[in-house]
């Protein structure tokens, strides 16, 4: 079968697309002909070997070979399943999250059926399911799992042009929530389509000046600290970041005036995803898709989200 794969850290072109045996299945595990896979910011940053101490997960000197092909998203058509498997047959149309295993730029990929697997709402396509998993699922952990989102709250969501942001102003909407959506100029017809109640173009306003304004200010990009942001926030409020190992030791730190750092990573999407696919198939979850790509031009990809400015999601088509 045809993969991405990059055996060293670095730029965009590390990446090449070579033949690789296909997955042997395994008992309780499902194989996936993968019809559409996306490039997200995260994989990028495994790809450049960053941060530097994410190295003794992702390999000291070169990637670890089980990381080699990445890929966290994707959506396609169960090829065969294994024994002891009951939840999927041949011939289903599933979406998932291959999490720490990866492995999704490739034509095959090899799932535990049990794991985060769901089947793919008919009403969407691969490529909208594929963009629809870690986005999703991790905006909805965090405003429903983590920070509680309940009817009538402001909630600020920062980086709202971004694959986590646009599902996160759609996200804490459908939880009743008031939202500022905080984004570039250029993405401000975007976002309030999705729903924002108000917008905040990061270029002319700084939103750390709204002075005790927001319950929850969700960094889905982490350009902002809990520091400068704390001042933002209500009494009680939340500070929810998604990367950033300062933040994360916030969260251990001490509350001010019951302001806190409420961070965490969204990995078991097991919870996560069903709900998603009911959004999806109701209609009320809309899929940003900035561009699409060829899996054999998979390096661009890699580039164009390298820059820091894709809209939504960026999704590669691995069957044509
Ligand atoms: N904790 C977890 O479980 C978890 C899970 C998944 C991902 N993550 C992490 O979450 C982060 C975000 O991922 P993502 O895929 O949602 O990001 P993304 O889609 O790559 O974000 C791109 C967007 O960020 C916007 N942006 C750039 N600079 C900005 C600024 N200063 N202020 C506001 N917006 C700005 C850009 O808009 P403009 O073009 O207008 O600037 C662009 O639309 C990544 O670091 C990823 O590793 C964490």
């Amino acid at each position: 079968m045809r993969a991405a794969v990059h055996t060293s850290f670095g730029p965009p072109d590390v990446v090449q697309v070579v033949e690789k045996p296909v997955p042997a299945l395994r008992r309780g595990d499902v194989l996936v002909k993968v019809h559409a896979t996306t490039v997200t910011s995260a994989e990028c940053a495994m790809r450049r070997g960053e941060p530097r101490w994410g190295r003794v997960v992702l390999g000291l000197r070169r990637p670890r070979p089980r990381l080699r092909t990445l890929g966290l998203e994707v959506a396609g058509v169960v090829e065969s399943a294994g024994s002891g498997v009951t939840r999927f047959r041949p011939g289903d149309q599933v979406f998932g999250f291959t999490g720490f295993s990866v492995g999704g730029h490739a034509e095959y990929v090899r799932l535990p059926a049990e794991g985060s697997l769901c089947r793919k709402p008919e009403s969407v396509t691969f490529a909208e399911a594929a963009a629809a998993v870690d986005g999703a699922t991790t905006a909805l952990f965090f405003l429903r799992d983590r920070a509680g989102v309940r009817p009538g709250q402001r909630v600020l969501v920062n980086g709202a042009s971004g694959s986590i942001g646009t599902y996160a102003v759609q996200l804490a909407k459908h939880l009743g929530a008031v939202v500022t959506a905080v984004c570039g100029p250029s993405n401000v017809e975007l976002v309030r389509s999705l729903g924002a109640d108000e917008v905040v173009d990061y270029t002319e306003r700084d939103f750390t000046d709204d002075l005790d304004t927001y319950d929850v200010v969700f960094d889905t990009v982490t350009k902002s600290s809990f520091r400068r942001s704390r001042r933002a926030l209500r009494r009680g409020g939340k500070y929810l970041p998604t990367t950033g190992l300062a933040n994360h030791l916030w969260a251990w730190g001490t509350a001010f005036l019951g302001k806190r750092v409420v961070a965490g990573m969204s990995v078991d999407k097991r919870a996560t995803l069903p709900f998603v696919s009911a959004l999806l198939e109701s209609g009320e979850l809309r899929v940003v898709i900035d561009r699409t790509y060829p899996l054999s031009d998979i390096a661009a990809a890699h580039r164009y989200v390298d820059a820091g400015h894709k809209r939504g999601n960026v999704v590669i088509a691995v069957t044509s």
